[in-house]
């Protein structure tokens, strides 16, 4: 097999791994809100607390992750699709289309998503093509009251109905 071919089948075993879906917001330097779709998204630690996700080297807004700081990472609620879109749609002006507020860390956050982990930069891992970005959490809430967004094959959608009672 080429590299081309192994490569062809790591993204369709890979597109055929079921995930949720975040996104992850921060703020640049000049204090402008910037934020991207993630499905990369992981736990990793107890204790400390801590989570990862992996951030491509070609999106735009990757000095403002990568320099250290804060960054939120917002779990994603079955009604927020379209919010996903945005977020992953080149030349939009994402946070003109969402209901969103600065936290006291200084963090834009989204309304309606199922959760929201505020972190610190715990460590930042050079990894091929993306960066991996270990966060430590340093805020935390849930609704418990929603149900997640998930993503399978490039299609989004809630939880199939039938999925408890197999
Ligand atoms: C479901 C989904 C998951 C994604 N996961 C990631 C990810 O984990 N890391 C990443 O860098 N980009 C990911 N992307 C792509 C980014 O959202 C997209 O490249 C980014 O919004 C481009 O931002 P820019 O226009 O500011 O460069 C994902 C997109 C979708 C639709």
């Amino acid at each position: 097999m080429n590299k081309e071919e192994r490569q062809d089948l790591f993204k369709q075993v890979m597109g055929n791994y079921p995930t949720g879906v975040t996104i992850v917001t921060t703020k640049t330097q000049d204090g402008t809100p910037v934020g991207l779709t993630v499905n990369s998204f992981a736990s990793v630690s107890l204790d400390p607390l801590l989570l990862l996700w992996s951030i491509d080297h070609g999106v735009s807004s990757i000095k403002a992750f990568t320099k250290g700081g804060k960054f939120a990472v917002h779990v994603l609620a079955e009604n927020q699709a379209e919010l996903c879109q945005t977020f992953a749609r080149k030349n939009v002006d994402r946070f003109s289309k969402c209901s969103w507020n600065l936290s006291s860390n200084g963090l834009p956050i989204l309304e309606g998503t199922l959760g929201v982990f505020e972190c610190q930069t715990y460590k930042a891992v050079e990894a091929g093509d993306h960066t991996v970005l270990i966060g430590e959490v340093i805020d935390l809430k849930v609704d418990k009251a929603k149900n997640p967004l998930l993503y399978h094959r490039r299609v989004f959608g809630p939880i199939p109905k039938d999925f408890y009672h197999q």
